[in-house]
């Protein structure tokens, strides 16, 4: 296990963004989105909004589990009408703004198209590929069909996702401008494969009109782009600010950290069986001082399944069912504060604090540190502590789960997540993304 560096530690220097305008080239392959949470805009407290995500994050445990034991070497992506965060684009020619889903656990860019043989509600209108001037099919056997593992030849390039929880989205592939950014930092991307879904079945897309994929495969926006680096900042779930998702060299961080320590990065490694994840290797789990006695393959691919992987569209972290058990037995163990039988959907851990501020949590709950190969990482306790001030309770923000340990969003917030898709390793640096 490498270098440690602490990801409390936020003296580091934050990127300097620098924004390009204009078209996206070759040369300029860099930009920046905002995005936001997925139910954000509700008054929900952080307790509360964490237990609507923790019943989200099972009903996508339930996809991923589903496209994980249907066989096949290609799987559905995990996607289906949930997904944790949105960002704003257009598509065409005039540009047709619309909000899609932000998605790193499948990879095609998808919105509702007309003539709609079934659509679902949308806040815009949905695209008419008749009005925009740079819309083209995609003919059978160009890279994109040919690319993209569901699609066959029908009357065009015709394609077919089918998610876990049998919705799905149907209609034919094809090129169009796409504008990312917001209204001062404009960057359109000509000829940008997607799918039009004229046939979109019980998806509900939390008023998104598509889907944005970041994942692994040949159809995802970050597989077009051709960038090396995509990196996401997520600011905490307690405070609405948007956070912030780069493309190209903004994300490619060549920043080191407090006194020219280097940025450790960790492999992202491949499951040929699920191609489309992002899969970590993580080696085992510190509470406080003492490694936990996991056993190692736990957390490793078997037979293709398994295996660590690495998903914004899962808010809290779920940790194979005998690791969340050692982990959460000597969590309680270590913590100076009271166990409190406060019962909460989805957060089996609490504890009964004061203030819950993070003077009281540093003091009362143990240190928490990933070993990730090549990299450690100690979360800051906001990163796993779920505080509700109101009720006098703090919660761990850990779920138990069948074989697949997802590290989710709630345990990445305040940190450029960044992928280097040419390396395939990945990194976490502390920053504060409200102020990127
Ligand atoms: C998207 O646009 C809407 C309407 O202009 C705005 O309210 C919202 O904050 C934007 N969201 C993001 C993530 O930029
Ligand atoms: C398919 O590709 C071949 C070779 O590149 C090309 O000659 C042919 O015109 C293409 N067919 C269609 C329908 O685009
Ligand atoms: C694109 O293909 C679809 C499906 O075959 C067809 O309905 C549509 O008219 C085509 N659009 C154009 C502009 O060729
Ligand atoms: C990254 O930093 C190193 C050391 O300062 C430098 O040699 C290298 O050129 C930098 N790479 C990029 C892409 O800026």
């Amino acid at each position: 296990m490498a270098q440690h560096f602490s990801v409390t530690s936020l003296s580091l220097l934050i990127l300097v963004v620098v924004l390009p305008l204009g078209c996206y080239s070759s040369r300029s392959r860099s930009f920046r989105v905002s995005i936001s949470r997925v139910g954000g805009d509700k008054h929900l407290s952080d307790v509360e909004f964490i237990q609507q995500e923790v019943l989200r994050g099972k009903m996508r445990l339930n996809r991923l589990r589903t496209s994980l034991t249907s066989g096949g070497a290609f799987q559905a992506p995990v996607f289906g009408g949930d997904g944790t965060f949105f960002m704003n684009l257009s598509i065409g020619t005039p540009a047709i703004p619309f909000r899609a889903i932000m998605d790193t656990g499948s990879d095609l860019i998808w919105t509702q198209c007309k003539p709609c043989k079934l659509c679902f509600r949308q806040p815009t209108p949905v695209f008419d590929p008749a009005l925009s001037s740079s819309f083209h099919n995609v003919s059978c056997n160009s890279t994109l069909c040919k690319g993209f593992i569901n699609s066959k030849c029908r009357n065009g390039c015709h394609y077919t996702n089918v998610y876990g929880d049998e919705s799905s989205t149907e209609g034919f592939l094809a090129t169009d401008t796409f504008t990312f950014g917001d209204s001062q930092h404009k960057v359109s991307v000509p000829n940008l494969g997607f799918g039009c879904g004229v046939d979109n079945q019980g998806v509900g897309l939390e008023n998104a009109a598509g889907i944005v994929g970041l994942a692994r495969g040949p159809s995802s926006l970050v597989s077009q782009l051709g960038v090396q680096t995509f990196s996401y900042c997520l600011t905490p779930i307690s405070d609405k600010k948007k956070s912030t998702l780069l493309f190209g060299s903004l994300a490619d961080m060549n920043l080191t950290l407090p006194h020219g320590a280097p940025v450790n990065a960790t492999p992202l490694i491949k499951n040929p069986s699920q191609p489309l994840f992002y899969y970590l290797s993580l080696e085992g789990i510190s509470v406080g001082n003492d490694l936990l006695r996991i056993p190692r393959q736990v957390f490793q691919i078997v037979d293709g399944g398994g295996g660590v992987i690495i998903d914004s569209g899962t808010t809290i972290t779920s940790l194979q069912e005998d690791a969340y058990n050692i982990l959460t037995q000597e969590f309680i163990a270590q913590s100076k504060l009271k166990v409190s039988n406060f019962a909460t959907m989805g957060l089996d851990v609490c504890f009964e604090v004061r203030s819950g501020d993070a003077k009281e949590l540093k003091a009362g709950v143990p240190r928490l540190v990933f070993h990730f190969t090549g990299l450690d990482l100690e979360l800051p306790r906001e990163n796993y502590m779920i505080v509700n001030k109101g009720i006098g309770v703090a919660c761990l923000a850990m779920a138990p789960t069948g074989s697949l340990s997802i590290f989710g969003n709630f345990q990445q917030q305040n940190m450029m997540v960044v992928h280097d898709l040419v390396k395939d390793t990945l990194s976490f640096i502390p920053a504060k993304c409200d102020k990127l």
